[in-house]
């Protein structure tokens, strides 16, 4: 039971077909709910922590819990740093023990993104940490700022080749339709998946990172606002979408909104119902069952990884 790479766990989700769940957390209650689920299923775990986390929680105290999980639930995880934007807080999670970190350039030049993506990979592989890098831009909110369907773009399969020969990174995050958060797609769902082959047939041996991957589920949405949310018109990729991308080359789905929409679904109905209560930990226990349940099933049913740990 440690603290440990992805080095392993890809190469294993390459060759099986089927990708690991990387979840975002951001409190206690998450972790465990995720933890719990992990060892149920006795799935590989990532769990994940943005810039945004370490700003809420103090990331002394997400470390700490993090490091509490592995030992309770003696399950061999990852410690990931999700969208890392700088040089500097790459360094710092490395320094803090994260085994692996994301430096996200995608807002840069190719050239820009190239240059810092080799100095974070240059930085952390001696010391044991891999790399995440994205190419392409999603759109939808990224760090508090909404990007507009017009400035995404889509990985472009050469660059891709080129990028990863370049950098030496050891996974890449491609954008190919999806967006964060709630509101994927206006229309029907459709990811550009003519594009993932192509970018696996450039890259067969680099795992590749599907981000925005929550399907945000219509009966979660639903329960949001039948106990006075106001959700409309969320919608996020189709299961059978991301069953497809994990039996490719996508070894790693990012997950945050899923959980979130849960948690609150549960919440809110909890709160609704019991209108006398006022102990958090009858409703965040709720909140926490309801992470393990909703991860439980995306482990079993669409990223195929249950029994893979
Ligand atoms: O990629 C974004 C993740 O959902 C993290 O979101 O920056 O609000 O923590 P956050
Ligand atoms: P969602 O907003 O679809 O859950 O995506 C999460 C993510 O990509 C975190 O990096
Ligand atoms: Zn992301």
């Amino acid at each position: 039971m440690a603290l440990v790479t992805t080095k392993e766990m890809f190469e294993k989700a390459l060759k099986g077909g089927y990708a690991v769940g990387a979840f975002n957390v951001n409190n206690m209650e998450t972790i465990q709910g995720i933890v719990e689920a992990a060892k149920e299923e006795s799935s590989p775990l990532i769990l994940q922590v943005s810039a945004g986390a370490r700003r809420y929680a103090n990331s002394i105290y997400l470390k700490k819990l993090v490091e509490a999980a592995v030992e309770e639930s003696g399950l061999d995880m990852v410690l990931h740093l999700d969208h890392g934007d700088s040089f500097e807080i790459c360094r710092q999670c490395i320094e803090d023990g994260f085994t692996s970190v994301m430096y996200d350039g995608s807002k840069y030049t190719f050239e820009e993104n190239i240059a810092m993506t080799r100095e974070v990979v240059d930085y952390a592989h001696p010391r044991g940490v891999v790399v995440e890098a994205e190419l392409g831009t999603l759109a939808g909110i990224e760090d508090d700022v909404m990007v507009g369907e017009k400035e995404a773009t889509f990985t472009d399969p050469e660059k891709a080749r080129e990028f990863v020969e370049r950098t030496g990174v050891d996974s890449l995050a491609v954008a190919i339709g999806t967006s964060h958060g709630a509101y994927k797609f206006k229309g029907e769902a459709k990811l550009d998946f003519a594009r993932l082959a192509k970018i696996s047939e450039m890259i067969p041996d680099t795992p590749l990172v599907l981000h925005g991957a929550s399907s945000v589920m219509p009966e979660y949405v639903a329960q949001c606002n039948a106990y006075g949310g106001k959700l409309k018109d969320a919608k996020g990729v189709p299961e059978e979408m991301l069953r497809r991308a994990a039996e490719g080359n996508i070894c790693k789905i990012n997950i945050d909104t899923d959980i979130r929409m849960a948690v609150t679904a549960e919440v809110r109905k909890f709160l609704v119902e019991n209108p006398e209560e006022f102990d958090p930990r009858q409703y965040l226990k709720r909140g926490r069952q309801a992470v393990q349940k909703i991860v439980q099933h995306k482990m079993k049913d669409v990223l195929g990884c249950s029994g893979k740990a």
